[in-house]
C-alpha cells in the first residue's frame, strides 16, 4: 500500500509542538489518520529522530511514524526512501514573511505533482497588494487546486452548521433578506489580551487577525445566496459573488489601555485591539441592511455569536413598548447552540407579552462527540477534502472588501477587562441575555 507523508516545515517551531502534533496524536488515537502515515518535520535546528522526538513530546504511536530532517535539502529524496508514495501533504508552520520562499524552495526540490498539496495557515497577505502577489508567487509553481488554505472558524461545528440552518429548513429562508431582516450583528469577544504574540499582533490589529479571515467567513456564510450544491467550489464561488457586492459603511478602532507597554510593542503603536465595523451588501436581498462585525481583545467576557435581528411584526395589534424584536442568535463558543427570541402571552387574565426564547443547545442534543477544529481540518487536508477551506481568490475578495478598514482612523481607549462604549450600533443585542441559556 502506498504511503501518505505530512511534511511539517517549521517543524521545529513553536506552533508545530503546541498545536500540530499534539492534534495529531489525537486524531491518530481516533484512527482518524491513514495507516500507512509518515510524518516528517523539516526545520532549521539540527535534531536527529530521536531528539526531534523528545523534542516534540508526543506519544510513542505518533513517534513510531515520526522522523525529522534538516532543511529543505534533497527532500525528495528522502520522502523517496520510504518506499512507494502516495500523497505528498506540505504543512506551513511557518511565520507568514517566508511563505513564497518556501513554495518556491519545495518546487525546486521536485516536490510537484498533483499528488502534492499545500496547506498554508493565516494570514495570507496582510492587505490586497501583498495577498495578490503571494498568490502569485504560489500559482506559479503550485495550481489552485492543490492549495488549502486554513480558517479555523469554518471547522467549528456551529459555523458549519449555519449552512445546514439556511439551506436544510423551510422556515427561515423565505424570511432571510431586508423585507423581515433589521440588521445582523457578529460580535466576537476575547477576555485574552495579546499574550506573547506581540511582534506578530502589532503589524496586524484587529481588523487583519480576525475580521479579513474568520468574522467575514460568519458574515459571507450567512448572507451569501444559495450554492449550485454542497461542493466546496460551489461554496466558495457563492461566497466570493458575496463579497463583490460588500462594502465598508463605517469604523471604529480602539485600543486597551496599557496596550502600548506591553513587551514588544511599539510605543507608539497605533495597532488596534478592537475593533466595530458595519458593512452593507448592494444586493437587492439586503439593500440598506446594516451588518456589524465588532471584535476585540482584552474584553470582559468570551464569546463568538451572531445575532439576527427581524423587523416589528407587520401589524402590531398588541401594544408594549418594551418589547424587543425578534431575533435569532447562534452562540457560536464558548457554549455553542442558537435561540430564537420569541414574543409570548404571559399566563394570566390580562393581556400582557414578554420576550421568551425557544432553544437548540448542542450540549442538550448531541453528546461530547464534536470533533476540535484543528484536528477536523487535519483530517480533511491529509483525505484531500476541500470543503471546509478557504478558496485563494476568495482571500484575495476579503482583502478587497477590508481595506478601506485598515486605515489607521483615530483610536478609542477602553480599559482593560472592560468593553467599549462607542458603537455604530443603533439598537445592539445584548448577547449576554443569550450567552448562559445552552
Ligand atoms: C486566531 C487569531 O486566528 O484566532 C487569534 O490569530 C485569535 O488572535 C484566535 O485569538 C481566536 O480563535 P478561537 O478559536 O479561540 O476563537
Amino acid at each position: 500500500m502506498s504511503k501518505t507523508v505530512l511534511l511539517i516545515l517549521g517543524g521545529s517551531g513553536d506552533l508545530t509542538k503546541r498545536k500540530l502534533i499534539p492534534a495529531l496524536s489525537s486524531i491518530q488515537s481516533k484512527k482518524l489518520l491513514p495507516d500507512e502515515l509518515v510524518v516528517i518535520g523539516s526545520g532549521r535546528t539540527d535534531y536527529t529522530h530521536d531528539t526531534y522526538r523528545e523534542h516534540v513530546e508526543t506519544t510513542k504511536e505518533l513517534c513510531d511514524c515520526l522522523y525529522y530532517h534538516v532543511g529543505l535539502d534533497n527532500i525528495k529524496e528522502y520522502i523517496n526512501s520510504f518506499g512507494d508514495i502516495g500523497k505528498i501533504v506540505v504543512f506551513f508552520s511557518l511565520p507568514p514573511s517566508v511563505y513564497a520562499k518556501s513554495v518556491q524552495e519545495l518546487y525546486k526540490q521536485g516536490l510537484v505533482g498533483n499528488n502534492v498539496s499545500l496547506i498554508i495557515e493565516k494570514p495570507f497577505g496582510r492587505d490586497l497588494e501583498s495577498s495578490k502577489e503571494l498568490e502569485k508567487d504560489i500559482l506559479k509553481f503550485y495550481p489552485k487546486e492543490s492549495i488549502f488554505l486554513i480558517d479555523h472558524y469554518l471547522a467549528k461545528e456551529p459555523v458549519q452548521n449555519i449552512l445546514i440552518f439556511r439551506f436544510a429548513n423551510r422556515i427561515f429562508e423565505p424570511n432571510w433578506n431586508r423585507f423581515h431582516i433589521e440588521s445582523i450583528q457578529i460580535n466576537c469577544s476575547e477576555s485574552i489580551g495579546i499574550e506573547d504574540r506581540a511582534k506578530y499582533f502589532d503589524q496586524s490589529g484587529m481588523i487583519r487577525d480576525m475580521i479579513q479571515s474568520h468574522l467575514l467567513q460568519l458574515l459571507t456564510i450567512l448572507t451569501m445566496e444559495t450554492p449550485k450544491s454542497s461542493s466546496a467550489s460551489d461554496i466558495v464561488a457563492e461566497k466570493i459573488k458575496l463579497l463583490k457586492k460588500l462594502k465598508v459603511k463605517n469604523v471604529i478602532r480602539g485600543q486597551y489601555e496599557g496596550y502600548r507597554d506591553e513587551k514588544g510593542v511599539d510605543p507608539k503603536s497605533n495597532t488596534e485591539t478592537f475593533a466595530q465595523v458595519e458593512f452593507r451588501i448592494d444586493s437587492d436581498r439586503w439593500y440598506n441592511v446594516p451588518i456589524y462585525i465588532t471584535t476585540g481583545k482584552a474584553l470582559k467576557r468570551r464569546g463568538t455569536e451572531i445575532g439576527v435581528v427581524f423587523r416589528d411584526a407587520d401589524t402590531p395589534i398588541f401594544e408594549n413598548d418594551n418589547l424587543k424584536k425578534n431575533a435569532i442568535v447562534f452562540t457560536v463558543q464558548p457554549q455553542s447552540g442558537i435561540i430564537v427570541d420569541l414574543v409570548n402571552k404571559i399566563p394570566g387574565w390580562g393581556v400582557s407579552l414578554t420576550n421568551t426564547n425557544m432553544s437548540f443547545c448542542y450540549s442538550n442534543q448531541f453528546s461530547n462527540n464534536i470533533p476540535d477544529a484543528y484536528q477536523r481540518l487535519l483530517v480533511d487536508a491529509i483525505k484531500g477534502d476541500k470543503t471546509l477551506f478557504v478558496g485563494i481568490e476568495e482571500t484575495g475578495e476579503a482583502w478587497r472588501v477590508i481595506e478601506p478598514a485598515l486605515s489607521e482612523s483615530e483610536l478609542i481607549y477602553y480599559k482593560k477587562g472592560e468593553d467599549p462604549i462607542e458603537t455604530l450600533i443603533e439598537d445592539p443585542l445584548d448577547f449576554t441575555k443569550y450567552i448562559n441559556i445552552c
